[in-house]
């Protein structure tokens, strides 16, 4: 299906969040605070878009994603990424190898988000950051259900003109409507093992920033580990969601 968007993908995007997806980027670069002479992985990075915003601070990105048309238009577009092919569930990098990691709108989209989430630790180096940009619930009743008029009807038309697939948009609808909500994807990366978790809403929840970080001592990192084995057994519900206080 990615390889087949793969050509109207970042005008589609554009289209469909009517520019809003140039400030969640934005913000996102923002959460992640990306240092010249730093190692950056950006998970899930399809056509490159979110790695060419890190890539602007002088830290080095690399891009993995497992679809070779996201890959061949990215290195299209941005020839000064390093595109890898690769599976987020198994990353083909070695332990404790980045400053920081990052995933814009692909955890949704990954079979295993919980395996993905620990890959993401594993790579880190102990005390580096990681940061989440994904689709979440938006926490007013009134704009959540103006939202689901939208995702159920308007993007479905929007995407009729402007994308090679349209019927992956169906699939984006129900997979947004399907995706847990903020606190319980906290829960998963505190269950991954990252700590000083905290979440930070976009365009009245639309969006949420998670952001957490793997830490510095193993004994507290163990333990973490063996809670997210528990989580992993656990089935994902919006019912056993806790409220997050560090949320903003
Ligand atoms: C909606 S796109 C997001 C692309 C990019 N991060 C952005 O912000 O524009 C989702 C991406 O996730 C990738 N993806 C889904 N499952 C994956 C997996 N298991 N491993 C690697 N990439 C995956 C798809 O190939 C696709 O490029």
């Amino acid at each position: 299906m990615f390889d087949e968007v793969a050509p109207g993908y970042d005008r589609t995007n554009n289209a469909l969040s009517a520019g809003s997806v140039l400030l969640w980027r934005w913000q996102t670069v923002r959460a992640l605070a990306p240092q010249a002479g730093e190692r950056i992985l950006d998970v899930a990075a399809g056509t490159g878009k979110s790695s060419a915003a890190i890539a602007k601070s002088g830290a080095t990105v690399v891009a993995v994603d497992f679809s070779p048309g996201m890959i061949e238009v990215g290195r299209q577009k941005h020839p000064e990424i390093e595109f890898v092919e690769g599976d987020a569930t198994k990353l083909p990098f070695a332990t404790g190898e980045f400053d920081a990691v990052t995933i814009s709108f692909g955890l949704r989209n990954v079979d295993k988000p919980l395996k993905a989430l620990k890959e993401m630790y594993r790579v880190l180096k102990p005390g580096g950051r990681i940061v989440v940009c994904e689709f979440s619930t938006p926490t007013r009743a009134i704009f959540r259900a103006g939202y689901g008029v939208y995702l159920r009807y308007v993007m479905p038309a929007i995407a009729d003109v402007t994308s090679s697939n349209s019927d992956a948009y169906t699939y984006l609808a129900e997979s947004i409507d399907e995706w847990p909500d903020q606190a319980t994807l906290s829960q998963w990366l505190r269950g991954a093992g990252f700590s000083r978790v905290a979440h930070r809403n976009l365009t009245q929840g639309v969006v949420a920033l998670h952001r957490g970080q793997k830490p510095l001592k193993k004994a507290r990192a163990s333990k973490a580990a063996t809670a997210a084995e528990s989580v992993e057994t656990a089935p994902a519900s919006r019912d056993t969601a806790t409220s997050d206080s560090a949320a903003t």
